[in-house]
This record gives structure tokens, sequence and C-alpha cells, in this order.
């Protein structure tokens, strides 16, 4: 329940991805929000007030002028609760009117009588929304303090393919979550997170990785986001879609990796090691062995580079280092020394034993461990696992 106690105001404006904002009411809604919805007279073209009104379980306004009112003015009143405003999708007629402080129905009205964070998600055809007149409206808008939400490139329902594409809902979620969702305790903390497998090539075809989902460090690059932190994400190859608000840097191996740790972790004011390495990799990578059978098959391997080791030797003074370790047996034995001999502040063990722990599941079963501290914390999803994480890291 993320938004728990939030009240959004979602504005539908006339564009034909209006119907995906009813999904979007949908994910609010399911997050704890009070969602308020206004639509504009022409949004009523492509979409009925009532999915939004049965999915809100509360009135959606289209008129300024509309008698049943709720509030004494209900456009002041609504204006005054919002936590965020959202206009999804926004037409180039509403970013126009906005951008020139037009007020001449309700959508308007209450956007320009509010002093809550706004976030603008422009739709529509690639034209109009390359044209220079749209386009320095949206200048317009930034400069007023609204926060543009890009549109994506794609097929668009016009039939042309380009800019315009309004995001998917989980996406403006994401811009909702990070907007007003949580306080902004890591606001100028530089956040390095490793997540995700390596790779290490046997031949041309085959290698050697591990299990690893990345799941577990991309909720910590995503929590680390929306609390405000400037977040580095340097990552294997995983099926997951990055986190928004992070900067990703993507690797293959555990050379491309510890190199990119190296380059990236100097000024760092938390690193965060999820990433799982693999262990070993082949002394010598040849064409040949592709040709030859399983069973002639037989590689020398060597040792990849020991990241975490890099990290704890050239650690700097007021720098939080965080590891994982994932166990079979003697968990917690075997965490703590690790914590000491890679200098860590703190590890997170994992016993991949236990049923809703470990790599692939969306929960995990963790144990935080410090110098003088054991905490041992419920099975959860990993997006809270993450959370708890950070709020023990920032304790430190
Ligand atoms: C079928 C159809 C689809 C439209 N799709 C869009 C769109 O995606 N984006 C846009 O800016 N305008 C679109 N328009 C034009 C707007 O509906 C029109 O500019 C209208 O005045 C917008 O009013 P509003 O901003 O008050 O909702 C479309 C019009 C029609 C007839």
């Amino acid at each position: 329940m993320n938004l728990k106690n939030k009240t959004i105001l979602l504005g539908v404006t006339g564009g034909i991805a209006a119907y995906k904002s009813a999904s979007l009411a949908s994910m609010l809604v399911k997050s704890g929000a009070e969602v308020r919805v206004i639509m504009t007279s022409h949004a009523v073209n492509f979409i009925n007030p009532i999915t939004f009104e049965s999915l809100t379980g509360n009135k959606c306004i289209t008129d300024t002028f509309d008698r049943n009112f709720e509030f004494k003015v209900e456009h002041v009143a609504l204006a005054k609760k919002a936590d965020a405003i959202i206009v999804a999708p926004a037409t180039a007629n509403i970013i126009a009117k906005l951008a020139h402080g037009l007020a001449d129905d309700m959508l308007t009205t209450t956007i320009l009588a509010s002093a809550a964070p706004k976030l603008i998600a422009p739709a529509m055809n690639t034209g109009m929304y390359e044209n220079p007149i749209t386009q320095d409206n949206l200048t317009l808008l930034a400069k007023y303090g609204m926060k543009i939400i890009k549109p994506a490139d794609g097929y668009l329902a016009c039939g042309d393919t380009g800019t315009g594409k309004m995001p998917e809902p989980e996406v403006l979620y994401e811009h909702i979550l990070q907007c007003c969702a949580y306080k902004k305790d890591m606001s100028g903390m530089k956040v390095m997170v490793t997540a995700g497998p390596t790779q290490e090539a046997i031949d041309p075809v085959r290698y050697i990785t591990n299990h690893s989902s990345g799941k577990m460090g991309y909720s910590i690059a995503r929590a680390c986001a929306l609390r405000g932190a400037d977040v580095t994400l340097i990552t294997g190859k995983t099926a997951l879609k990055p986190p928004l608000f992070t900067t990703i840097v993507p690797v293959v191996t555990a050379k491309d990796m510890y190199e990119a740790v190296v380059s990236h972790s100097k000024d760092m004011d938390i690193i965060i090691k999820a990433a799982a390495v693999a262990d070993y990799r082949p002394a010598k990578v040849s064409d040949e062995k592709v040709k030859k059978t399983d069973t002639e098959l037989s590689i020398p391997l060597e040792r990849t580079d020991d990241i975490l080791q890099y990290l704890g030797l050239h650690k700097r003074s007021g720098q939080i280092l965080c590891g994982f370790s994932m166990e079979t047996e003697n968990m917690l034995e075997n965490s703590r020394k690790k914590l000491v001999k890679k200098n860590l502040d703190m590890i997170v063990a994992n016993n991949l034993k236990m049923k809703g722990a470990g790599f692939e599941t969306n929960t995990n079963i963790v144990t935080m461990i410090t110098d003088d501290e054991t905490i041992e914390l419920p099975i959860m999803e990993k997006e809270d696992v993450a959370f708890h994480i950070l709020d023990k890291l920032l304790s430190l």
C-alpha cells in the first residue's frame, strides 16, 4: 500500500490513450490511494466516466458548473486535497491551455488553483508532438515546475509510427510513486548497486552462469531511486525491465562487472553488491570445443575477479558497503566471517534451502548482519525487503 493516505488527482483528456488511464486508476486504488478523476468534455467521447467511477468509488467530475457537488467550491477543494496531479493522456490542447493559464473547465481550473506537484503525460500524433508550438508549450510547463513524462516511440493509433505514445500505466504509476509516495531521505546520496548474474563464455555457443534473476538488486536500485538517491545500477543480463530513474550500466562477464565497479565506485556514498558473479571462468576459450561432444568437453577453470574484496580494500571513509551471501549451510557463521573478511558494513544473508528465499523467487527471507546486530526479517516481497535493507543501512 505505497500510496496509503494519498490523494491522487487524475486528469483525463480527449485522446485515444484515455482507455489506458483506467488501468492507471485501478493501480492507484490498489496501492491505497484516494483517486479523484476529472475528465474534459472531449475525454468522455473516448471513455465513459462510469468506468472511472466504478474503479475509484468516487464521482468522476466533468463539468465545472455541476450543481451536484460534494465540496463548497469543488475545484479549490480538490486542488488543496491532492498530493499529486497527473494528466494522462495530456492532449496538445490541454498542454497549450495549461501553458498559458487558461481555466475554462474543471480540469484546467483545478490545476491552476493547485500547489500540488504536477505530472503531464503527453500523448498525440508525432506531428502534433514535434510541432514547435507543442514543444514550446511543454518547455513552458517544465519552467512552471510541472514534470513532463516523455512519450514513448511506437505505433500510434493514427497509423503513424513515431514519438507520441503514452507510456504504459506501470510507467506512469512509477512516476507517481517517485513524486509523492516516499520521503526523500536518500536525496543527495550516490548509490551503486550491482545486480544479476554474470556469464563466462566456454566457447562461442555456451557459457557458465548462475541462477540469479536480478530481482533483489533491481528492487534495491528502484527503492533507492524512489527515496531520492542518484542510482547507478551495474547489471548482468536479466529478463527484467530496468528500474526507472536509474543509470544503467550493462555488463556480461565478471571482468566487465569488475571494471565497471572500479570505474564507478570511488565517489559513491553507498555500495550494495547484490550481483551473483559466476565464480569461475574457463581459463581459455576455444572455438574447437563447440565441435566436441559433451563427454569430450573438459574445461580448465580459473577464479573470476573478487569484486567484493576490491570494494572492501578500497572503501573510503564514510562509504557504506553492503554485500549478500547465499549459503546452503552454516549461514550465520559463514556470513559473519564474510562480513569481517570483506570489510563490509552489513551483509544480507539468505538461506538457499528455505522455501521463498533466494534466486528466482519474488519473495525473500533474509537476515541482516552488522558488527553488533543480527536482524531476521520474515518472508516478504523482494520489493519490501529492499526498503528494510535501506532503512538499516541509513541507520548505520
Ligand atoms: C479520434 C480522435 C483521436 C484523437 N486523439 C488525440 C490524441 O491522441 N492526442 C491529442 O492531443 N488530441 C487528440 N485528438 C484531438 C482532441 O480530441 C481535441 O484536440 C480536443 O479538442 C481535445 O480536448 P481536451 O484537451 O479538452 O480533452 C483526437 C481527436 C479525435 C477525433
